[in-house]
């Protein structure tokens, strides 16, 4: 599809999106993190602008660059994450979370470096859950309302339709994205099992920019007349 040629299904609507990892601090030079590129996200944050939506891009450490009339905003954590959805999404009408958040972090951050210091001791280190951003968003007023579509994405390692069925369910979200395995990360396309309230549908394997054009018509169509 030719970028301007693209039907502008999304003209007036705001479309809050999450991408790429979060990388959780465990002193100033490590941290844990999450395997995610963040390229489905800017596919799809391209492909909403390119269908007329105004979209704002919540994306944590990724090499990627700004897909052009995108608004983006850098995170780092999750509760950076976390933070600047809650914000952006009082006046979105779609939200699209595709960031592979972390779902713990360390207790505390160490102030300064840590060191070894020859003994042959490892440090002990105890984590906390992260809010659960999708689940938080998806269970706010205005998606309760209905004037804030939801939709998740899950990457399983096994029994995708189960787990997104439940997923879907557990998130409280209108539609659930599945990547039909192998492992999608950093690679250039996938497969994608888009699972709703009536059905499961494929749409096979091709570039995550066509994927995430048709994700976009998809979603276009579930929102003019959807109502919670
Ligand atoms: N998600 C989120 N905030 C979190 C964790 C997940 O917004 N703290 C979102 C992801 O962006 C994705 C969806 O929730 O859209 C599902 O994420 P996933 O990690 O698959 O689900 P979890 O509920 O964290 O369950 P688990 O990792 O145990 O499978
Ligand atoms: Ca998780």
């Amino acid at each position: 599809l030719i970028a301007e040629l693209a039907p502008k299904v999304l003209v007036g609507q705001h479309v809050l999106i999450t991408a790429g990892p979060t990388f959780e601090a465990i002193d100033p030079v490590r941290g844990i993190t999450n395997r995610s590129s963040g390229k489905m996200g800017f596919a799809i944050a391209r492909a909403a602008r390119e269908a007329g939506a105004q979209v704002t891009l919540v994306a944590g450490p990724v090499a990627l660059p700004t897909p052009r009339g995108v608004q983006r905003v850098d995170v780092v954590s999750a509760q950076n994450m976390h933070d600047a959805v809650m914000e952006s999404a009082q006046n979105a009408h779609i939200f699209i979370a595709t960031a592979a958040v972390a779902d713990w972090r360390p207790a505390t951050a160490a102030e300064h470096k840590i060191k070894k210091d020859g003994s042959g001791v490892v440090p002990q280190m105890t984590f906390v859950e992260n809010p659960d951003i999708l689940a938080e968003v998806a269970h706010g007023a205005r998606a309760q309302a209905g004037e804030l579509f939801c939709v998740g994405f899950a990457a399983e390692s096994q029994d995708l339709l189960a787990n997104a069925q439940a997923k879907r369910a557990r998130k409280g979200v209108p539609l659930l994205v599945g990547n039909i395995g192998p492992a999608t990360f950093g690679q250039d396309d996938n497969a994608l099992l888009l699972v709703d309230d009536e059905a499961a549908i494929e749409l096979p394997r091709a570039s995550k920019r066509m994927l995430a054009q048709q994700l976009v018509a998809e979603i276009a169509r579930r929102v003019s007349g959807w109502s919670a």
